[in-house]
Protein backbone atom coordinates (compact mmCIF):
# COMPACT_ATOMS: atom_id res chain seq x y z
CA UNK A 1 0.00 0.00 0.00
CA UNK A 2 1.25 3.74 -1.29
CA UNK A 3 -0.65 6.98 0.28
CA UNK A 4 -0.80 9.07 -2.90
CA UNK A 5 -1.65 12.90 -2.13
CA UNK A 6 -3.09 14.73 -5.03
CA UNK A 7 -4.14 12.18 -6.88
CA UNK A 8 -6.97 13.65 -7.98
CA UNK A 9 -5.02 16.10 -9.82
CA UNK A 10 -2.91 16.35 -13.34
CA UNK A 11 -0.16 14.08 -12.32
CA UNK A 12 -1.28 12.59 -9.65
CA UNK A 13 -3.89 11.08 -11.31
CA UNK A 14 -1.64 9.98 -14.35
CA UNK A 15 0.60 8.63 -11.65
CA UNK A 16 -2.73 6.66 -9.77
CA UNK A 17 -3.65 4.99 -13.20
CA UNK A 18 -0.31 4.07 -13.87
CA UNK A 19 1.27 2.93 -10.65
CA UNK A 20 -1.83 0.42 -10.43
CA UNK A 21 -1.72 -0.71 -14.21
CA UNK A 22 1.81 -1.28 -13.22
CA UNK A 23 2.58 -2.34 -10.11
CA UNK A 24 -1.06 -3.70 -8.72
CA UNK A 25 -0.21 -2.80 -5.38
CA UNK A 26 -3.22 -0.30 -3.02
CA UNK A 27 -3.01 2.68 -3.55
CA UNK A 28 -5.08 5.31 -1.20
CA UNK A 29 -5.51 8.80 -2.38
CA UNK A 30 -5.45 11.81 -0.15
CA UNK A 31 -7.37 14.91 -1.91
CA UNK A 32 -9.14 18.21 -1.11
CA UNK A 33 -10.54 18.21 -4.11
CA UNK A 34 -9.32 22.00 -5.36
CA UNK A 35 -10.52 23.80 -8.86
CA UNK A 36 -7.91 21.39 -9.80
CA UNK A 37 -8.70 17.96 -8.09
CA UNK A 38 -11.37 16.04 -10.28
CA UNK A 39 -12.92 12.65 -8.92
CA UNK A 40 -13.72 11.83 -13.01
CA UNK A 41 -10.19 11.87 -13.70
CA UNK A 42 -9.61 8.55 -11.27
CA UNK A 43 -13.25 7.41 -13.37
CA UNK A 44 -11.51 3.62 -14.69
CA UNK A 45 -10.59 2.45 -11.04
CA UNK A 46 -14.26 2.99 -9.83
CA UNK A 47 -15.08 -0.38 -7.70
CA UNK A 48 -11.11 -1.44 -7.88
CA UNK A 49 -10.26 -2.72 -4.48
CA UNK A 50 -6.93 -1.22 -5.57
CA UNK A 51 -7.89 2.19 -5.08
CA UNK A 52 -9.05 4.18 -1.47
CA UNK A 53 -10.21 7.43 -1.70
CA UNK A 54 -10.02 9.30 1.19
CA UNK A 55 -11.19 13.25 0.69
CA UNK A 56 -9.33 15.80 2.77
CA UNK A 57 -7.13 18.14 3.19
CA UNK A 58 -2.74 17.59 3.61
CA UNK A 59 -3.35 20.25 6.75
CA UNK A 60 -5.92 18.09 8.59
CA UNK A 61 -3.13 16.08 10.92
CA UNK A 62 -5.83 14.23 12.78
CA UNK A 63 -6.97 12.73 9.29
CA UNK A 64 -3.52 11.75 7.97
CA UNK A 65 -2.66 10.53 11.23
CA UNK A 66 -5.61 8.25 11.03
CA UNK A 67 -4.81 7.45 7.09
CA UNK A 68 -1.21 6.00 8.19
CA UNK A 69 -2.35 3.78 10.82
CA UNK A 70 -4.94 2.38 9.50
CA UNK A 71 -3.01 1.67 6.23
CA UNK A 72 0.50 1.51 7.50
CA UNK A 73 1.71 2.45 3.71
CA UNK A 74 5.30 1.58 2.62
CA UNK A 75 5.58 5.04 1.46
CA UNK A 76 4.00 8.18 0.62
CA UNK A 77 4.48 10.47 -2.62
CA UNK A 78 3.10 13.69 -2.04
CA UNK A 79 1.77 15.71 -4.93
CA UNK A 80 -0.59 18.23 -3.77
CA UNK A 81 -0.30 21.21 -4.18
CA UNK A 82 -1.05 24.76 -5.49
CA UNK A 83 0.22 24.65 -8.91
CA UNK A 84 -0.60 27.48 -11.19
CA UNK A 85 2.21 30.53 -11.58
CA UNK A 86 -0.65 32.40 -12.19
CA UNK A 87 -3.09 31.99 -9.74
CA UNK A 88 -0.16 31.83 -7.29
CA UNK A 89 0.08 35.77 -8.58
CA UNK A 90 -3.82 36.70 -8.03
CA UNK A 91 -3.33 34.55 -4.56
CA UNK A 92 -0.42 33.96 -2.92
CA UNK A 93 -2.11 32.67 0.21
CA UNK A 94 -3.29 29.08 -0.37
CA UNK A 95 0.24 28.86 -1.68
CA UNK A 96 1.91 29.04 1.38
CA UNK A 97 -1.14 27.51 3.45
CA UNK A 98 -0.92 24.08 0.75
CA UNK A 99 2.52 23.98 -0.39
CA UNK A 100 4.53 25.26 2.64
CA UNK A 101 2.17 24.53 5.76
CA UNK A 102 0.40 21.43 4.21
CA UNK A 103 3.58 20.19 3.29
CA UNK A 104 5.31 20.65 6.44
CA UNK A 105 1.75 18.82 8.32
CA UNK A 106 2.57 16.14 6.03
CA UNK A 107 6.12 15.24 6.84
CA UNK A 108 5.47 15.92 10.68
CA UNK A 109 2.58 12.94 10.57
CA UNK A 110 4.70 11.11 8.35
CA UNK A 111 7.89 11.25 10.34
CA UNK A 112 5.35 10.55 14.07
CA UNK A 113 3.85 7.21 11.77
CA UNK A 114 7.88 6.02 10.69
CA UNK A 115 9.06 6.58 14.21
CA UNK A 116 6.44 3.67 15.15
CA UNK A 117 7.50 1.49 12.50
CA UNK A 118 10.00 -1.97 13.36
CA UNK A 119 12.12 -2.80 11.00
CA UNK A 120 12.14 -3.98 8.25
CA UNK A 121 9.12 -1.51 7.20
CA UNK A 122 11.26 1.50 8.98
CA UNK A 123 14.27 1.03 6.36
CA UNK A 124 12.06 0.35 3.35
CA UNK A 125 9.96 3.56 4.16
CA UNK A 126 9.80 6.27 2.03
CA UNK A 127 8.71 10.42 1.37
CA UNK A 128 8.92 11.19 -1.93
CA UNK A 129 8.08 14.71 -2.95
CA UNK A 130 7.22 16.00 -6.43
CA UNK A 131 8.56 19.33 -6.79
CA UNK A 132 9.83 21.89 -9.75
CA UNK A 133 12.02 22.85 -11.94
CA UNK A 134 10.90 26.80 -11.09
CA UNK A 135 12.59 26.85 -7.57
CA UNK A 136 15.91 27.44 -9.86
CA UNK A 137 14.60 30.16 -10.95
CA UNK A 138 15.15 31.71 -14.57
CA UNK A 139 18.24 30.80 -17.03
CA UNK A 140 19.76 32.95 -19.79
CA UNK A 141 19.62 31.98 -23.13
CA UNK A 142 23.49 30.62 -22.87
CA UNK A 143 23.11 29.14 -19.43
CA UNK A 144 23.95 25.78 -18.65
CA UNK A 145 20.47 24.24 -18.00
CA UNK A 146 19.58 23.58 -13.98
CA UNK A 147 21.42 20.91 -12.28
CA UNK A 148 20.74 19.53 -8.77
CA UNK A 149 23.33 21.74 -7.35
CA UNK A 150 21.94 25.14 -9.14
CA UNK A 151 21.36 27.44 -6.14
CA UNK A 152 17.55 28.02 -5.20
CA UNK A 153 16.19 31.09 -6.68
CA UNK A 154 12.60 30.78 -6.63
CA UNK A 155 10.78 34.41 -8.43
CA UNK A 156 7.10 33.50 -8.26
CA UNK A 157 5.03 33.00 -5.44
CA UNK A 158 4.36 29.30 -6.28
CA UNK A 159 8.05 28.89 -6.67
CA UNK A 160 8.92 30.49 -3.71
CA UNK A 161 6.04 27.87 -1.50
CA UNK A 162 7.74 24.53 -3.67
CA UNK A 163 11.15 26.07 -2.64
CA UNK A 164 10.28 25.87 0.80
CA UNK A 165 8.61 22.59 0.66
CA UNK A 166 12.04 21.66 -0.43
CA UNK A 167 13.73 23.14 2.09
CA UNK A 168 11.79 21.22 4.55
CA UNK A 169 12.04 18.28 3.14
CA UNK A 170 15.68 18.41 2.76
CA UNK A 171 15.54 19.33 6.64
CA UNK A 172 13.48 16.27 8.04
CA UNK A 173 16.04 14.31 5.92
CA UNK A 174 18.97 15.83 7.68
CA UNK A 175 17.39 16.10 11.05
CA UNK A 176 15.31 13.60 11.83
CA UNK A 177 16.78 10.98 9.30
CA UNK A 178 13.20 10.46 7.11
CA UNK A 179 14.07 8.58 4.13
CA UNK A 180 12.94 11.36 1.84
CA UNK A 181 13.74 11.34 -2.00
CA UNK A 182 12.92 15.00 -3.86
CA UNK A 183 12.54 15.18 -7.87
CA UNK A 184 11.95 18.57 -9.38
CA UNK A 185 10.47 18.29 -13.02
CA UNK A 186 10.16 20.46 -16.22
CA UNK A 187 6.81 21.26 -17.66
CA UNK A 188 4.43 18.60 -17.59
CA UNK A 189 1.77 18.11 -20.59
CA UNK A 190 -0.43 15.08 -21.44
CA UNK A 191 -3.89 13.70 -20.94
CA UNK A 192 -6.03 15.34 -17.74
CA UNK A 193 -4.49 18.17 -17.40
CA UNK A 194 -6.69 21.17 -16.60
CA UNK A 195 -7.08 23.79 -19.16
CA UNK A 196 -5.40 26.61 -17.08
CA UNK A 197 -2.28 25.48 -18.26
CA UNK A 198 -0.16 26.65 -21.50
CA UNK A 199 -1.19 23.64 -23.69
CA UNK A 200 -4.68 22.19 -22.92
CA UNK A 201 -5.76 26.13 -23.14
CA UNK A 202 -4.51 26.92 -26.57
CA UNK A 203 -6.34 23.35 -27.41
CA UNK A 204 -9.86 24.31 -25.93
CA UNK A 205 -9.38 27.79 -27.43
CA UNK A 206 -8.71 27.11 -30.69
CA UNK A 207 -11.18 24.27 -30.89
CA UNK A 208 -13.85 27.01 -29.51
CA UNK A 209 -12.54 29.73 -32.37
CA UNK A 210 -11.28 31.77 -29.21
CA UNK A 211 -7.90 34.19 -28.96
CA UNK A 212 -4.85 31.72 -27.92
CA UNK A 213 -2.99 33.97 -25.28
CA UNK A 214 0.27 34.11 -25.73
CA UNK A 215 2.29 36.29 -22.69
CA UNK A 216 4.54 38.94 -23.63
CA UNK A 217 6.61 38.29 -27.13
CA UNK A 218 6.11 34.74 -26.51
CA UNK A 219 9.74 33.55 -26.36
CA UNK A 220 10.04 32.42 -22.98
CA UNK A 221 11.40 28.72 -22.95
CA UNK A 222 10.26 25.81 -21.20
CA UNK A 223 11.48 22.47 -21.02
CA UNK A 224 8.86 19.99 -21.73
CA UNK A 225 8.09 16.35 -20.69
CA UNK A 226 5.26 14.07 -21.05
CA UNK A 227 3.37 12.73 -18.21
CA UNK A 228 4.46 9.33 -18.38
CA UNK A 229 7.64 9.60 -18.48
CA UNK A 230 7.30 11.96 -15.26
CA UNK A 231 5.26 8.98 -13.55
CA UNK A 232 7.90 6.77 -14.62
CA UNK A 233 10.97 8.76 -13.16
CA UNK A 234 8.82 9.12 -9.91
CA UNK A 235 8.93 5.44 -10.19
CA UNK A 236 12.06 4.78 -10.96
CA UNK A 237 13.33 7.51 -8.00
CA UNK A 238 10.57 5.39 -5.38
CA UNK A 239 12.19 2.39 -6.32
CA UNK A 240 15.98 3.37 -6.21
CA UNK A 241 16.44 6.86 -5.55
CA UNK A 242 19.34 7.25 -2.84
CA UNK A 243 18.04 8.83 0.59
CA UNK A 244 18.24 12.91 1.15
CA UNK A 245 18.87 13.23 -2.66
CA UNK A 246 17.30 15.23 -5.33
CA UNK A 247 16.88 14.31 -9.43
CA UNK A 248 16.12 16.47 -11.43
CA UNK A 249 13.18 15.10 -14.00
CA UNK A 250 13.10 16.84 -17.72
CA UNK A 251 12.46 16.27 -21.62
CA UNK A 252 15.14 16.87 -23.27
CA UNK A 253 13.00 19.06 -24.84
CA UNK A 254 12.96 23.23 -25.15
CA UNK A 255 10.58 25.32 -26.91
CA UNK A 256 9.46 28.65 -26.96
CA UNK A 257 5.76 29.38 -25.97
CA UNK A 258 5.15 30.22 -30.05
CA UNK A 259 6.80 27.06 -31.12
CA UNK A 260 4.28 25.30 -28.95
CA UNK A 261 1.55 27.35 -29.87
CA UNK A 262 2.11 26.26 -33.39
CA UNK A 263 3.01 22.86 -32.95
CA UNK A 264 -0.76 22.70 -31.50
CA UNK A 265 -1.95 24.62 -34.23
CA UNK A 266 -0.66 22.49 -37.18
CA UNK A 267 -1.81 19.29 -35.52
CA UNK A 268 -5.50 20.81 -35.20
CA UNK A 269 -5.15 22.18 -38.21
CA UNK A 270 -4.68 18.37 -39.53
CA UNK A 271 -7.24 16.32 -37.33
CA UNK A 272 -9.96 19.17 -36.87
CA UNK A 273 -9.99 21.65 -39.76
CA UNK A 274 -11.94 25.30 -39.39
CA UNK A 275 -11.59 26.86 -42.67
CA UNK A 276 -8.61 29.19 -41.83
CA UNK A 277 -5.28 28.30 -39.90
CA UNK A 278 -5.77 28.15 -36.33
CA UNK A 279 -2.60 29.92 -36.03
CA UNK A 280 -4.61 33.15 -37.07
CA UNK A 281 -6.35 33.37 -33.58
CA UNK A 282 -2.91 33.77 -31.70
CA UNK A 283 -3.14 37.36 -29.66
CA UNK A 284 0.08 38.27 -27.96
CA UNK A 285 -1.43 39.73 -24.50
CA UNK A 286 0.31 42.04 -21.73
CA UNK A 287 3.13 39.97 -19.71
CA UNK A 288 3.17 37.59 -16.58
CA UNK A 289 4.64 39.98 -14.02
CA UNK A 290 8.18 38.33 -13.20
CA UNK A 291 8.25 35.98 -16.22
CA UNK A 292 10.80 33.48 -15.73
CA UNK A 293 12.54 33.65 -19.89
CA UNK A 294 13.81 30.36 -19.50
CA UNK A 295 14.27 27.07 -18.01
CA UNK A 296 16.14 23.79 -18.92
CA UNK A 297 16.48 20.27 -17.37
CA UNK A 298 20.17 18.66 -16.10
CA UNK A 299 18.75 14.95 -16.29
CA UNK A 300 22.13 13.33 -16.51
CA UNK A 301 22.01 12.67 -12.77
CA UNK A 302 18.90 10.35 -12.89
CA UNK A 303 19.97 8.73 -16.29
CA UNK A 304 23.47 7.49 -14.95
CA UNK A 305 21.86 6.59 -11.05
CA UNK A 306 18.13 5.39 -12.21
CA UNK A 307 18.63 4.39 -15.39
CA UNK A 308 15.51 6.77 -16.55
CA UNK A 309 15.16 8.88 -20.20
CA UNK A 310 12.46 10.18 -21.21
CA UNK A 311 10.77 7.95 -24.27
CA UNK A 312 7.99 10.17 -25.56
CA UNK A 313 9.35 12.71 -28.31
CA UNK A 314 8.12 16.18 -27.89
CA UNK A 315 6.18 16.03 -31.52
CA UNK A 316 4.13 12.35 -30.68
CA UNK A 317 3.46 13.22 -27.08
CA UNK A 318 1.59 16.50 -28.06
CA UNK A 319 0.04 14.83 -30.95
CA UNK A 320 -1.36 12.09 -28.40
CA UNK A 321 -2.51 15.00 -26.28
CA UNK A 322 -4.04 16.50 -28.81
CA UNK A 323 -5.82 13.67 -29.66
CA UNK A 324 -6.83 12.70 -26.21
CA UNK A 325 -8.35 16.11 -25.83
CA UNK A 326 -10.61 15.67 -29.36
CA UNK A 327 -12.13 12.57 -27.98
CA UNK A 328 -12.78 13.52 -23.95
CA UNK A 329 -15.73 16.05 -24.89
CA UNK A 330 -17.24 15.21 -21.90
CA UNK A 331 -14.72 15.94 -19.65
CA UNK A 332 -13.33 18.96 -21.24
CA UNK A 333 -17.03 20.09 -20.03
CA UNK A 334 -17.06 18.59 -16.97
CA UNK A 335 -14.01 20.95 -15.98
CA UNK A 336 -15.19 23.85 -17.81
CA UNK A 337 -17.79 24.75 -16.23
CA UNK A 338 -18.38 27.76 -13.72
CA UNK A 339 -15.61 28.39 -11.41
CA UNK A 340 -13.05 27.87 -14.57
CA UNK A 341 -15.18 30.78 -17.02
CA UNK A 342 -14.49 32.83 -13.44
CA UNK A 343 -10.69 32.22 -13.53
CA UNK A 344 -10.36 32.84 -17.69
CA UNK A 345 -12.31 36.02 -17.14
CA UNK A 346 -10.20 37.36 -14.13
CA UNK A 347 -6.85 36.35 -15.60
CA UNK A 348 -7.51 37.02 -19.11
CA UNK A 349 -9.57 40.27 -19.09
CA UNK A 350 -7.07 42.95 -18.04
CA UNK A 351 -4.32 41.46 -20.58
P1 LIG B 1 -2.81 20.05 -10.07
O1 LIG B 1 -3.04 21.48 -9.69
O2 LIG B 1 -3.38 19.53 -11.35
O3 LIG B 1 -3.35 19.08 -8.90
C1 LIG B 1 -3.13 19.34 -7.55
C2 LIG B 1 -3.98 18.37 -6.74
O4 LIG B 1 -3.71 18.61 -5.34
C3 LIG B 1 -5.48 18.54 -6.95
O5 LIG B 1 -6.10 17.28 -7.06
C4 LIG B 1 -5.93 19.25 -5.67
O6 LIG B 1 -7.28 18.96 -5.32
C5 LIG B 1 -4.96 18.69 -4.65
N1 LIG B 1 -4.78 19.56 -3.49
C6 LIG B 1 -4.53 20.90 -3.50
N2 LIG B 1 -4.43 21.36 -2.23
C7 LIG B 1 -4.61 20.28 -1.42
C8 LIG B 1 -4.59 20.11 0.00
N3 LIG B 1 -4.38 21.15 0.83
N4 LIG B 1 -4.77 18.87 0.51
C9 LIG B 1 -4.98 17.81 -0.33
N5 LIG B 1 -5.03 17.91 -1.67
C10 LIG B 1 -4.83 19.14 -2.20
O7 LIG B 1 -1.23 19.86 -10.03
P2 LIG B 1 -0.27 19.00 -10.97
O8 LIG B 1 0.04 19.78 -12.18
O9 LIG B 1 -0.81 17.64 -11.07
O10 LIG B 1 1.05 18.97 -10.07
C11 LIG B 1 1.23 17.97 -9.08
C12 LIG B 1 2.55 18.22 -8.36
O11 LIG B 1 3.61 18.22 -9.30
C13 LIG B 1 2.61 19.58 -7.67
O12 LIG B 1 3.28 19.41 -6.44
C14 LIG B 1 3.42 20.44 -8.61
O13 LIG B 1 4.12 21.45 -7.92
C15 LIG B 1 4.36 19.41 -9.20
N6 LIG B 1 4.85 19.71 -10.56
C16 LIG B 1 3.97 20.04 -11.55
C17 LIG B 1 4.46 20.27 -12.84
C18 LIG B 1 3.52 20.60 -13.99
O14 LIG B 1 3.98 20.89 -15.09
N7 LIG B 1 2.21 20.52 -13.80
C19 LIG B 1 5.82 20.21 -13.10
C20 LIG B 1 6.69 19.85 -12.06
C21 LIG B 1 6.19 19.62 -10.79
P1 LIG C 1 2.08 27.43 -17.66
O1 LIG C 1 1.45 26.31 -18.41
O2 LIG C 1 1.22 28.31 -16.80
O3 LIG C 1 3.28 26.82 -16.84
P2 LIG C 1 4.49 27.55 -16.03
O4 LIG C 1 4.19 28.98 -15.87
O5 LIG C 1 4.47 26.80 -14.76
O6 LIG C 1 5.73 27.32 -16.87
O7 LIG C 1 2.79 28.36 -18.73
C1 LIG C 1 3.77 27.87 -19.61
C2 LIG C 1 4.32 29.04 -20.39
O8 LIG C 1 3.29 29.57 -21.22
C3 LIG C 1 4.76 30.20 -19.49
O9 LIG C 1 5.94 30.79 -20.07
C4 LIG C 1 3.61 31.17 -19.55
C5 LIG C 1 3.04 30.94 -20.93
N1 LIG C 1 1.58 31.16 -21.06
C6 LIG C 1 1.09 31.96 -22.11
O10 LIG C 1 1.87 32.53 -22.91
N2 LIG C 1 -0.26 32.12 -22.23
C7 LIG C 1 -1.13 31.54 -21.35
O11 LIG C 1 -2.37 31.77 -21.49
C8 LIG C 1 -0.63 30.71 -20.30
C9 LIG C 1 -1.55 30.04 -19.33
C10 LIG C 1 0.75 30.54 -20.22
Amino acid sequence: MIVVTGGAGFIGANFVLDWIAAAGTPVVNVDKLTYAGNPANLAPLKGDARYVFAHGDINDRGLVAGLLQRHQPYAIVHFAAESHVDRSIHGPGEFVQTNVVGTFSLLEEARAYWNTLAEPAKGRFRFLHVSTDEVYGSLGSNDPAFSETTAYAPNSPYAASKAGSDHLVRAYHHTYGLPTITTNCSNNYGPLQFPEKLIPLIILNALNGKPLPVYGDGKNVRDWLYVGDHCAGIRAALAQGRLGETYNIGGNSEKTNLEVVHAVCAILDELHPAGAPHAKLITFVKDRPGHDRRYAIDAAKIKRELGWEPRERFESGLRKTVEWYLAHGEWVRGVTSGAYRQWIASNYAAR
